[in-house]
């Protein structure tokens, strides 16, 4: 039966912004995350405090985040890739920290600059400095359902990933289709891995929408019991170091489905659509979600 309930996690500051060669002004970006965290969101992806040569959209995450007017009731979370950068998150007094690797070793090596073991005793300390210092931490795995340089992955190396950041304490994994080549059938053979070792309470979707796939996808895990999904703004994303990797499952179409369907998200239309316009404007560009493009046609 379907969940009553499901959690959007917002990672459209994050995702969305890493991918648009259009830099937006770092005073238009707390202003739309201001206008984010009246939409009824709990959960706000807002930066990422890596390298600014390897994402120079997010070098101003510092600024950002200490500028950004928070609510008690939202999540404000960044990504961190390495000791650095849980340094800056903390500095900035992140809620939640998220770490990320990739189930494919090329990948990998091109977003991070390592290979999947070398990657794991970064990690290892980042989680659990995170947790002594009080945060939540979450983790990424990315390219579950296909890699943009090796094409499939198997299941065997998502679980290894899986098990790892598990065991170094994270508190939720979310499951990246990377570059957005994943089909129903696929969710339905990985998940149910996944969810004979992991509570379905922990795991979260990350979907892109490359192929249009995204929304059949979150039906598919949804049936399976999965209450968090992510998603951005107007379908904004993609990683830079992913080529082929278009947008995410945007969340105006994805709150159109959920409501529809009676299962509560606790977002606003309204507010979603305007905050929606409004980076419109900033990007000087249309947003490509299926729900900005009905708007547009009023
Ligand atoms: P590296 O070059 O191997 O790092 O990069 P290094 O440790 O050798 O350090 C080299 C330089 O980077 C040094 O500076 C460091 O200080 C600096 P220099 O001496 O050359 O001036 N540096 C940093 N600066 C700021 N913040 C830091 C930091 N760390 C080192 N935290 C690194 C390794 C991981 C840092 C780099 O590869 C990087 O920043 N990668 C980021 C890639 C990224 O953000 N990708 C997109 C996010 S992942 C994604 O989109 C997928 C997801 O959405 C899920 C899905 O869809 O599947 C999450
Ligand atoms: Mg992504």
């Amino acid at each position: 039966s379907l969940p009553k309930k499901v959690t959007i996690k917002e990672v459209g500051p994050r995702d969305g912004l890493q991918n648009e060669k259009q830099m937006i002004k770092t005073e238009d970006k707390i202003e739309w995350i201001n206008m984010l965290s009246e939409t009824g969101l709990s959960y706000i992806e807002i930066t990422s405090f890596v390298n600014p040569k390897w994402i120079p959209q997010l070098a101003d995450a510092i600024q950002v985040a200490k500028s950004i007017k928070r609510k008690s009731d939202i999540t404000y979370a960044a990504l961190v890739p390495n000791e650095r950068g849980l340094e800056g998150a903390l500095a900035a007094n992140m809620d939640e920290v998220a770490v990320f690797m990739s189930a494919s070793e090329t990948h990998n090596l091109k977003n991070i600059n390592k290979s999947i073991s070398d990657t794991y005793p970064v990690l290892k300390p980042v989680i659990q400095e995170g947790i002594a210092a009080g945060k939540s931490v979450r983790g990424y795995v990315s390219t579950v359902f296909g890699c943009p340089y090796e094409g499939n992955v198997s299941i065997d190396s998502v679980l290894a990933v899986s098990d790892k950041l598990f065991s170094y304490g994270i508190e939720e994994l979310s499951f990246g289709d990377t570059i957005g080549v994943a089909n129903p059938k696929q969710v339905e053979v990985v998940l149910t891995e996944v969810l004979k070792r992991f509570p379905k309470e922990r795991i979260a979707m990350h979907f892109h929408n490359t192929r249009g796939t995204a929304l059949a996808n979150v039906l598919v895990a949804l049936n399976l019991g999965i209450t968090n999904f992510d998603s951005a703004l107007g379908g904004l994303g993609g990683c830079p170091y992913a080529p082929g990797a278009s947008g995410n499952l945007a969340t105006d179409d994805l709150h159109y489905m959920l409501e529809g369907m009676g299962i509560e998200t606790g977002l606003k239309r309204k507010e979603l659509i305007h905050s929606a316009r409004f980076l419109e404007e900033k990007l000087g560009k249309a947003l490509p979600s299926h729900t900005m493009q009905t708007e547009r046609s009023k």
